[in-house]
């Protein structure tokens, strides 16, 4: 089965209908050539871009030299509104700070602990699922969320403050994508709608006050053990310092943001690819009942199929489509000289579907994942220092997730989704799918 993929441009167009076509959709603004391109260039007035598409360049970018291609803050600035400083958004020096806190909210110990709350919000998930037909996607943004919010401040999502957050943040990513024309033109203003502005201000003020919350709870000893308290009282190990004060708000902004789009955005592909295909959803349902009785972190190994499902989903649907880094001097790539400041697209959109490292790069099938593919052609949580440290996290939420709906349901299609880059890689009209108990479960 070939799942649906957007249409690319075929043939030149003007930089005006460029532009015009990127800020409806930036997936199909893009040449068709671009899955066969080792690199491609973009030229607008004052500034200058590459595409790079092969595995070379984007280790030379993340992965060996990522202190000379910081993040663009031409992309991070439509995010600080809502991240702060967060560890999303910054370089250098303040970033490096940052993450030797966050990573420690991320091994394997903390995913151990806040495994059982995934299983919780995972079991409510497939209950809250009605039979019939729906649109998928508000389910498992609602799912993700969950996760997050009994991860990190132990807190179901029905609870008042996490129902408002979550309204807040659906209402800001409504607005904000994550790729605006600004990153490719530079001559376009910076621009936030109202609602942009106001759904930000909104869930600042809601995450501020869990945060003193929380902060109150620790200075009172009655904190719980998740990964709130965690990330506010780890120590950084070079200089011994907790977060200072304001910062713990920033990251737990980018927590619920990196972590619950893109979680949910995965989810809803994933129970896409697996409709329709009994066959498939009875052997994740089988492995589903081995792993029932131990439900340990460890025992995910138990569930292949869900896992491998889901990897294919974030190969044919990285919910992170396009990254862009800038240059911060003179560099050649491909014997083509870049200026300084020209801005470096990584794309895990192309790559992942790239003909010269994909057989048949288009359809979904799990039998890929039995050698396993190199991982420079497979980059759902980018590579390099600024890897995802959520990859775990969003491995075992993702597994979990699915195998538990699939286990009582069965999911049947509806309609063909049509794939958009929204703040996260997105389908056009929802996607629609029909839920039947599944019998015996
Ligand atoms: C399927 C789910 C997820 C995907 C596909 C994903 C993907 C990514 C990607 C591609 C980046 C790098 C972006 C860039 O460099 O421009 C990133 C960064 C990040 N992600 Fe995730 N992510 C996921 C889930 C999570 C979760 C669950 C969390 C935390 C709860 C998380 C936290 C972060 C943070 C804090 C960063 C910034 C890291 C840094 O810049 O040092 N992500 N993620």
């Amino acid at each position: 089965m070939i799942p649906p993929k957007p249409a690319a441009r075929s043939g030149p167009v003007s930089r005006w209908r460029y532009l015009r076509l990127f800020r409806d959709d930036i997936l199909s603004a893009q040449p068709a050539k671009l899955y066969r391109a080792k690199m491609a260039e973009f030229r607008a007035p004052f500034l200058r871009s590459v595409l790079i598409n092969t595995p070379e360049l984007v280790r030379e970018v993340l992965i060996e030299r990522p202190g000379d291609f910081p993040k663009s803050p031409r992309v991070t600035a439509g995010l600080r509104r809502l991240l702060g400083n967060s560890v999303f958004v910054t370089n250098a020096k303040t970033w490096a700070r940052q993450r030797r806190i966050v990573e420690q909210c991320f091994g394997a110990g903390e995913l151990r602990r806040v495994f059982p709350a995934m299983l919780d919000a995972a079991a409510e998930a497939a209950g809250r699922l009605p039979d019939g037909e729906i649109d998928v996607e508000p389910e498992t943004s609602r799912a993700a969320a969950d996760v997050i919010f009994r991860t990190l401040f132990s807190l179901p999502i029905d609870e008042p403050t996490a129902t408002a957050t979550y309204a807040a943040f659906r209402s800001y990513a409504r607005t904000q994508p994550l790729l605006t024309p600004r990153a490719f033109a530079f001559f376009l203003p910076a621009f936030h709608r109202r609602e942009t502005r106001l759904a930000a201000a909104k869930v600042r003020g809601l995450i501020g006050r869990l945060v003193a919350d929380r902060a109150a709870a620790i200075a009172a000893g009655t904190a719980p053990d998740d990964l709130a308290t965690r990330l506010m009282t780890a120590t950084d190990p070079e200089t011994g310092q907790t977060l200072p004060e304001g910062e713990a708000a920033d990251q737990v902004a980018i927590f619920f943001l990196a972590g619950h789009e893109t979680s949910a955005a995965a989810l809803a592909w994933a129970l896409w690819l697996v409709a329709d295909d009994e066959g498939l959803q009875s052997r994740i349902a089988a492995d589903w009942r081995g792993f029932s009785s131990e439900r340990s972190f460890q025992g995910l190994s138990k569930l292949p199929t869900a896992r491998d499902v889901f990897r294919e989903a974030l190969r044919l649907y990285p919910p992170v489509p396009m990254m862009v880094r800038e240059t911060t001097r003179r560099e050649t790539f491909r014997g083509r000289a870049l200026p300084k400041g020209t801005q470096v697209v990584i794309s895990p959109w192309h790559i992942h579907r790239h003909e010269a490292y994909w057989e048949a790069p288009d359809a979904f099938d799990l039998s890929r994942w039995a050698d396993k593919p190199l991982r420079e052609h497979y980059l759902p949580f980018s590579a390099g220092p600024r890897v995802c440290p959520g990859a775990s996290f969003a491995l075992a939420e993702g597994v979990a997730c699915l195998s538990e709906i699939v286990a009582r349901h069965r999911v049947a299609r509806r309609a063909v989704p049509v794939p958009v880059a929204q703040l996260t890689t997105r389908s056009r009209d929802g996607i629609r799918l029909a839920f039947s108990p599944r019998p015996g479960a």
